[in-house]
């Protein structure tokens, strides 16, 4: 099975991106053939800074290489570097209907949030369409933000092929049914445009402030507590087995409970969990031109693929002539 996933140069990675998409996506490269990519085009639609969008681009690939995928077993590449998906973007374009875009919650959010609307952010579910059609594939394991998006690529590969004759794969969204959205630490959905967010690769103090700043109601110590109202109790379990989480979910209910206490281990289980990765990301940071080499290999790895499709969407809208 081909898996393909990709995620956004614009910020620091999260906990949410990690249980609601990486840790998901990385576990394929066991299985099946997964490609897997830094999407530094769809970036452009938020970060107008050359700099940022540049070392973004470098530490996601670092974040990717430092939790576990390995380039031997993955094609891992920077988006633009097989930049033929702009022409898929563009042909594609004219069997997705406007309206269709204009109904995309992401797109709406932003505007609602005063983002200008300019023309990418708007077509920017058609170049996700592209990423996800030119490599023909068919499990896209995402949170269940991106459900719409997949919608969308679903509808476009649907009304090309009964246009232009059978040429895409119909793709399949994968969301985690255990876990379709992690919480931030304010209890809405964990995401960096929120400012709530609990970073991977945080410094010691700077994760210490944010597990502080995880928001609790304010019942007294002694008294009984509903493990299932509070995000503290949600992300924690991220961390726990079953076990060890009915045995807090107990303490929860029988009282005595400091939420301070909660906090303390989440620090600790957290830190811990992601030791390792720290670790390796060092070292990998410590050399970026490896990190280049292995970007590049990936890209031609990918181009090479994504070539014999874009040949085949050339030749059945007419572009072959
Ligand atoms: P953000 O909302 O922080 O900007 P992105 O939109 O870049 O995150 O998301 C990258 C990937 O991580 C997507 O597949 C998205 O669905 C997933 N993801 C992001 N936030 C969460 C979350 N809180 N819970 C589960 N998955 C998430
Ligand atoms: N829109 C996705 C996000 O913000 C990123 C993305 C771009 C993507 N192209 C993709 C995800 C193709 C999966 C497949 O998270």
């Amino acid at each position: 099975m081909r898996v393909l996933s990709g995620i956004q140069p614009s910020g620091s990675l999260h906990i949410g991106n990690y249980f609601g998409m990486m840790r998901p996506m990385i576990a394929y490269q066991e299985t099946s053939e997964l490609y897997c990519f830094i999407v530094n085009y769809h970036a452009m639609t938020s970060v107008t800074d050359r700099d940022q969008l540049a070392r973004g681009t470098i530490e996601a690939a670092l974040d990717f290489l430092a939790l576990g995928l390995d380039p031997e077993k993955a094609i891992f590449w920077v988006q633009s570097d097989v930049p033929e998906v702009t022409e898929l973007t563009w042909i594609l374009n004219n069997v997705t209907p406007v309206g269709l875009l204009l109904r995309a919650h992401s797109y709406k959010d932003k505007i609602a949030q005063g983002i200008s609307p300019y023309h990418g952010l708007l077509s920017y579910p058609v170049l996700m369409a592209a990423d996800i059609l030119l490599y023909q594939s068919e499990r896209i394991p995402v949170g269940q933000d991106q459900q719409q998006h997949l919608e969308i690529a679903r509808d476009i590969a649907i009304k090309f092929n009964h246009t232009f004759g059978e040429t895409f794969v119909i793709p399949e969204a994968e969301i985690n049914p255990d876990i379709p959205t992690v919480v931030g630490i304010d209890g809405q959905k964990m995401s960096k445009s929120y400012n709530n967010t609990i970073d991977i690769f945080a410094s010691e103090k700077q994760l210490q402030r944010n597990i502080g700043s995880i928001v609790t109601d304010s019942t007294p110590v002694a008294d009984p507590k509903d493990p299932d109202k509070c995000n503290l109790f949600a992300i924690i379990s991220l961390f726990l087995d079953e076990a060890e989480k009915s045995e807090l979910a107990e303490q929860y209910r029988r009282g005595g409970l400091k939420y301070s206490d909660v906090k303390k281990e989440l620090f600790a289980r957290i830190w811990e969990y992601f030791g390792g990765a720290r670790e390796k990301r060092q070292q990998l940071a410590a050399d970026p031109e490896h990190v280049r080499k292995i970007l590049d290999a990936g890209a031609v790895k990918a181009r090479a693929k994504a070539l014999p499709t874009l040949q085949l969407v050339r030749e059945r809208v007419g572009l072959k002539y």
